[in-house]
Order: structure tokens, then C-alpha cells, then sequence
């Protein structure tokens, strides 16, 4: 007899993953905005080490990685919650959050797996479209709060579309938003952002009970293969109401030894920031040469229109083992999201795409 599965299996979309992972032989991935270089020797050693106890369950209230979060951001450990990977965090703060009856806004395209947070509680999307320059447009994201809403996301920078809207906007924004409302800031790419200082939103955090930051080792850290991500929240609400929706161990030993020792290597963020910036760059500058203008990129990928089918393109660089995003995928059919890779392979990239093209 089949299975007679909830009606939530059947709304939840499927994930657009990359494709590079099955292959084998060498490939040029710029396709899940990773970062091309792999973690510091000391993070890999306190990894392993803490692989070395596997036959002990993780700490669950991960005390030492959030006491080293709190004094890193200056907030108190109570607010902060930790995930397997920040899509953990928000996954568990969507089934917290929501159910039936209530509502989610964010804007779209945005992170594919926003929608998902509507199929598995039963609660409304309200999705708003992101402004002519592919930036969130907070005006309309305000008018979009009703008395329903229980949930409200912003991802900046954004992920397709790579822009950020500035810190002054964002804190009016959020300073207007009725306080029953949770507003989470998803900054996966705060790191890259060059128009504020990445952590100029803990200010606002002080003044803001409701308002969670969601932050990730992921990227900059390149630490996507641990899992591991937090949110430094206002207060300790959501923290302890996530602490009952999920499992008892959400990050396992391995990713929280590694997160603990990544944040002890400051200098190594900043390198890694400045890399992506100059590779940032030469991707913009050598599109523009062939005649494709770039989104203003605040992160460690760029976001452009090909006018032309991007399925096609993306088949194409496949086939040149360059594994690359078609916005078909993201919510935008023409248009194709690229991470900054190493010197090496974004040169690879612009070559194949040149041969494809021109
Ligand atoms: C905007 C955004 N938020 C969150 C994540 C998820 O990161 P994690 O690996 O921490 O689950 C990503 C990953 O691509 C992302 O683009």
C-alpha cells in the first residue's frame, strides 16, 4: 500500500541544489556562492579533534561556541541560538513562527528557501518584488504587514540578486515595523558588503526585541560542508522556543570546534573579504567587456541578465566543467548567478563564457 504522506510534502518545492556535487574530475564550482578556499589548518585540527570524541553526543546548548559568539557581537549568549547551518535556524524559526492563518512576507527573487517556510507550516507568502535596480523595496515590504503577519525576512545583500540596501534605510525600516512582528535579517553575505560595516545592524538590536540576525559560517568562513550558522537575536524569545522545536542536537561537535576556532582568526576573514572584493572586480569588469552589466554585487557573487536562454549557457559552461546558476532556477529565466572563485577559475569562467557567446 503507498505511504499516505502530510499535505505538507506536496506543497514543499524542491530545492534548486547545484549539480557539481555528483561529478567527478576537477570543476570549476561557482555555483553555490562557497568560498574557493578551504578552511585555516588550525580550524581543520580542532575539527578533527572534536571528531576524535564522536562517541559523545555534541554539547547541545553548544555553550562554548555561543560564549565565543557573544563576546565576539557583544550580545548575550541567552540571544544567541546556533544551527546546522543558519537554514536550520531559519527552518526552526519558521515552524516556530508560523502556522495556518498567519503570514510571511519577504521579497522574491530572494533565497530559494524562503517558500519553503510557507509549505511546511501552512501559513500565507506574502512575496514583493524586488525594485528596478534588483533591491529590496522597503516601502512596499511595509505596505505588504498586515495584522496576520508573524514573519518578516530580509536578505541583505540579497541572494540572487547580490545588492544590498543601505543601513540607514534598514534601520528606519525596522524602527517602523510594529514590534509584534519578527524581523529577520538574513546576513549570510554581510561580510562582503562594502556600503556598512557588516555588523552595523547589532545597534539594532538593542533597541529592537523582535529583530533576529542570521549569520552564517558558511561563506566567509568556508565552513558550508560543517554546517554550522547562528542568529544573534534581541531578545532570548526565539532562541527558547527553538530550543523546543527541534532536536536536542541541532550542530554537531566537529562544526562547533571548527566555528569556535574560525573566529579566533579575524585576519583571515579580512584576506578572505579581499579576495572576493578584487575577484568581484575582474568578473564586473570583464562582463561589462562582453557587454553584460552586473548587479551592484555586495557579495561574493555577481548576479546579470544574459539576454539570452541562460538554460542553454549554463548547459554549455557545464559542459566546459564550469558549474555556474541559471536564474531559471532562482526565479529570474535570462539570468545567471556566478560566485567569485580563485584568480584561476573565474578566468576559466570568463573563457568559456566567451566562446559561448561571442
Ligand atoms: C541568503 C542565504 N541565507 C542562508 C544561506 C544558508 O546557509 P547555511 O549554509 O548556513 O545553511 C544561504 C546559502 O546559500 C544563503 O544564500
Amino acid at each position: 500500500m503507498a505511504l499516505q504522506f502530510a499535505s505538507a510534502v506536496k506543497r514543499i518545492p524542491v530545492y534548486p541544489a547545484g549539480s557539481g556535487y555528483a561529478q567527478t574530475g576537477p570543476l570549476v564550482l561557482l555555483e553555490s556562492n562557497e568560498s574557493p578556499y578551504p578552511p585555516l589548518p588550525e580550524v581543520v585540527a580542532a575539527a578533527s579533534a572534536a571528531a576524535a570524541g564522536a562517541n559523545r553526543y555534541p554539547d547541545p546548548n553548544s555553550v562554548a561556541l555561543r560564549a565565543a559568539l557573544s563576546a565576539r557581537y557583544s550580545v548575550p549568549a541567552d540571544q544567541i541560538t546556533v544551527g546546522n547551518g543558519s537554514c536550520d535556524v531559519l527552518l526552526a524559526a519558521g515552524l516556530a513562527l508560523l502556522e495556518p492563518g498567519t503570514e510571511l512576507v519577504y521579497a522574491w527573487p530572494s533565497f530559494s528557501v524562503y517558500p519553503q517556510l510557507e509549505a511546511i507550516s501552512g501559513a500565507t507568502a506574502v512575496t514583493v518584488p524586488l525594485d528596478a535596480d534588483e533591491r529590496h523595496d522597503l516601502d512596499a515590504l511595509a505596505a505588504a504587514v498586515t495584522a496576520k503577519t508573524r514573519l518578516l525576512i530580509i536578505c541583505n545583500p540579497n541572494n540572487p540578486t547580490s545588492t544590498a540596501v543601505r543601513f540607514d534605510a534598514l534601520a528606519a525600516f525596522v524602527d517602523a515595523l510594529p514590534e509584534r512582528v519578527c524581523v529577520m535579517i538574513d546576513e549570510a553575505y554581510c561580510e562582503f558588503n562594502s556600503l556598512d560595516t557588516p555588523d552595523a545592524t547589532l545597534a539594532l538590536l538593542r533597541r529592537h526585541p523582535q529583530l533576529v540576525l542570521l549569520r552564517t559560517f558558511s561563506k566567509v568562513y568556508g565552513l558550508c560542508g560543517l554546517r554550522v550558522g547562528f542568529a544573534l537575536c534581541g531578545s532570548p524569545e526565539l532562541p527558547q522556543a527553538l530550543k523546543l522545536i527541534r532536536q536536542p542536537f541541532f550542530a554537531n561537535a566537529a562544526a562547533q570546534a571548527a566555528a569556535v576556532e574560525a573566529l579566533r582568526h579575524p585576519e583571515e576573514v579580512a584576506r578572505r573579504v579581499e579576495a572576493a572584493h578584487a575577484a568581484r572586480a575582474e568578473l564586473k569588469a570583464s562582463l561589462l567587456d562582453l557587454g553584460l552589466r552586473t548587479a551592484a554585487s555586495e557579495t561574493n557573487f555577481v548576479w546579470f541578465d544574459l539576454g539570452r536562454d541562460d538554460l542553454e549557457v549554463v548547459a554549455g559552461l557545464a559542459e566546459r566543467r564550469v558549474m555556474v546558476r541559471a536564474g531559471s532556477a532562482l526565479g529570474r529565466p535570462g539570468a545567471l548567478r556566478v560566485s567569485c572563485g580563485t584568480p584561476r577559475e573565474n578566468a576559466r569562467f570568463l573563457a568559456a563564457l566567451t566562446e559561448l557567446i561571442q
